[in-house]
């Protein structure tokens, strides 16, 4: 257990995924993680100001057809969200396997420049999740982008 002392709330909705997370966290005997099943938004939306330090966004949909952007997570108001929910020196990764989509992202994250400032980093030394590898494999680097939230 790396941070023994956090509270860790994850969020998925595919059934699978939160099948497996279940397992992993019954193999490692970890008891400071919350599982959310439902659209994220509702829960940050639901949650008191400034509650997170981190947040972690990894490969949020997987669409890459253009006829799917508009369900993009990734959009201005999905950022306010997060603005809301941060603490002060609050920070958000933010990843992904298409290319079209970070650029998408940089577009968003400009609108809100006044909020986060922003870099895109390396994943090198960060954990890859099987989805990560996956694209990996087929060729395609993964787009990690970190935010820090301006002064609250
Ligand atoms: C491409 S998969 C990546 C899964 C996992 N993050 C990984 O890297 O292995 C994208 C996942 O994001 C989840 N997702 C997308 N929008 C969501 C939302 N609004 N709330 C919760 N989960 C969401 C989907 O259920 C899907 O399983």
């Amino acid at each position: 257990m790396k941070n023994p002392n956090a509270l860790i709330v994850a969020s998925e909705v595919y059934l699978s995924g939160i099948g497996s997370l279940l397992n992993n966290i019954a193999r490692n005997s970890l008891t400071n993680i919350k599982i959310f099943d439902e659209d994220v938004r509702e829960l940050l939306l639901s949650l008191p100001n400034k509650i997170f330090d981190e947040i972690y966004i990894i490969c949020p949909d997987p669409w890459p057809k253009a006829r799917h952007h508009k369900r993009r997570l990734i959009k201005l108001d999905f950022l306010k969200i997060l603005v809301k929910v941060l603490k002060r020196d609050g920070t958000v990764y933010i990843s992904t396997d298409w290319e079209n989509y970070a650029e998408s992202i940089e577009e968003e994250l400009k609108k809100i420049k006044n909020k986060f400032s922003f870099i895109q980093i390396s994943n090198e030394g960060m954990p890859i999740t099987r989805f990560q590898q996956r694209a990996i494999n087929e060729g395609r680097s993964i787009h990690t982008f970190l935010l820090k939230i301006l002064e609250k």
